[in-house]
């Protein structure tokens, strides 16, 4: 990629800037004749009648309900900004969940604010950086400018999909210092938006309408479910990438089949909804393993923790623990087998009006009752339980809910998430597991430097739950079943 034509200074790019500085020359190379040329002698592109977006009547009921709950408060959710990762270069951007889930878009610099009317209700706005201006300069010149990032959608066309009116964002924050009345913001992803709040906006009441919007996910709509399908479904097709390509892993490293899974996230969906854990060996044993640098050997186990991100957002959050040369030996089939009945009961326990905790204390007495039976731990189980004795080796929580976030609906309130019953459109991971560490002397030799997991995607149902990822096998011998298949 060239060098940008632009200052270094990108809030400096505004009209009055940018012409001055071309007329100061700071554009090497543009000479008045080229800037004159290079405004005129462009297609009108403006597309007409635009459908809206899918879940247009979603986003809307979502912002009915937000309204709602803030009667006579002005709101304010960002999108989120570029983040730089060195001097002209910026991460992947990903808009903020709060304001994706309300508005459907995901465009960077994006705010959806809420306007109390006197009648009662808010008026929805977006505010979006418009189509790029020829005019002066900006759509070349500038380093947002179209010409260098794309085409961006113009505001009316955004009030066509999105079914929100829209406005020009750069006037957002002169329009949010002038504003009276009560204000909320979800902070945290636009500082030029909170710092035009500032007098405005209070710690806590901004954290009661984040704490809100989390809530507000626990129960998926249909649009939400469809979505998580489909990220389970495209998961499971980046499972059996990875599985075809085990040779290539263990010739290369855990690298191959990140890459591999990636390729499968990035061509299904948006992109993969949390830093993938390619585990082969006593890597398994570190739960949060995404250095992904080691070997790949036969005769160990590859814990794979992976998920799809969809392009409307929505995470699978899958892991299996699979044998490499697709053979389990004993005891790891011993160990793999606790954890999947462990699993089996957690899954069971996935109902509603079920307490929240009930599929976690499930899951644990089957894995405490396998440890003590194994002789790892000095019985009885309910002491083992009580005292929370199995924990050295299953480490972690059951599950957790899922959704536009792996760790969804994180800022619930305990009573409204872990203290509270399941009811039908919650969607949470059923991922007992156990760990025994390389350097952990309180087992038998053979045991160190197994770690299995089993993690599933589970939708509760009016009667029950479904399995969204059971796309994937779980059993010891179906997994081997299905590895020797794809392997051909
Ligand atoms: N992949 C993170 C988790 O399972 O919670
Ligand atoms: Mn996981
Ligand atoms: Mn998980």
């Amino acid at each position: 990629m060239a060098e940008e034509l632009t200052p270094e200074t990108p809030e400096e790019s505004t009209e009055e800037q940018a012409i001055k500085q071309r007329k100061n020359g700071l554009y090497p190379g543009v000479s008045d004749e080229l800037a004159e040329n290079m405004k005129s002698g462009w297609a009108d592109t403006e597309l007409r009648d635009l459908a809206p977006i899918a879940q247009a009547d979603k986003t809307a009921a979502r912002r009915a309900a937000l309204s709602a709950r803030f009667p006579g408060e002005r709101l304010v959710i960002p999108a989120g900004k570029l983040k730089t990762r060195s001097n002209d270069t910026e991460y992947a951007f990903r808009a903020s969940t709060e304001y994706a889930y309300l508005t459907g878009d995901q465009t960077q610099d994006g705010v959806l604010v809420l306007e109390p009317v006197r009648a009662g209700g808010h008026q929805a706005t977006i505010y979006l950086l418009p189509r790029s201006d020829r005019e002066n300069g900006e759509f070349w010149l500038d380093g947002q400018g179209e010409l260098w990032v794309g085409r961006r959608h113009s505001l009316t066309e955004a009030e066509q999909l999105l079914g929100v009116p829209a406005k020009d964002v750069r006037e957002l924050a002169a329009e949010l210092k002038e504003a009276t009345g009560p204000v909320r913001a979800v902070r945290g992803h636009d500082a030029g938006i909170e710092a035009a709040l500032t007098d405005k906006v209070t710690a806590e009441r901004d954290e009661e309408l984040r704490v809100y919007l989390s809530e507000a996910r626990l129960i998926k709509d249909d649009f939400e479910v469809a979505e998580l399908r489909k990220a389970c479904e495209a998961t499971a097709r980046g499972f059996e990438d990875v599985v075809k390509v085990l040779d290539k892993a263990e010739a290369t490293s855990e690298r191959y089949i990140e890459g591999t899974f990636f390729l499968r996230a990035r061509v299904e969906g948006n992109d993969i909804g949390y830093g993938s854990i390619c585990a082969a060996g006593p890597h398994a044993t570190t739960l949060h393993w995404v250095r992904n640098d080691g070997d790949v050997r036969s005769g160990d186990l590859l814990l794979l923790d992976a998920g799809v991100e969809t392009n409307e957002l929505y995470t699978a959050d899958i892991t299996r623990t699979l044998p490499i040369n697709g053979r389990y030996t004993e005891l790891q089939r011993k160990i793999y087998d606790a954890v999947y009945e462990a699993q089996e009961a957690g899954i069971a326990a996935v109902k509603p009006g079920a307490a929240y905790r009930d599929f976690h204390d499930a899951a644990q007495r089957v894995l405490a009752e396998k440890l003590v039976e194994w002789g790892l731990v000095e019985g009885p189980v309910e002491r083992v339980l009580e005292l929370g004795l199995q924990r050295r080796w299953t480490l972690h929580g059951t599950g957790h809910m899922l959704g536009m976030d792996v760790h969804d609906c994180a800022a619930a309130r305990t009573e409204a998430y872990v203290d509270t019953t399941l009811a039908p459109g919650m969607c949470l991971t059923v991922e007992p597991g156990l760990y025994f560490q390389a350097d952990d002397l309180t087992v038998p030799e053979e045991y160190r430097g197994i770690g299995v997991r089993i993690e599933d995607d589970i939708l509760v149902t009016e009667d029950g739950n479904v399995n969204l990822s059971d796309a994937l096998p779980r059993r010891s011998e179906e997994v081997e079943a299905w590895m020797a298949g794809l392997k051909g």
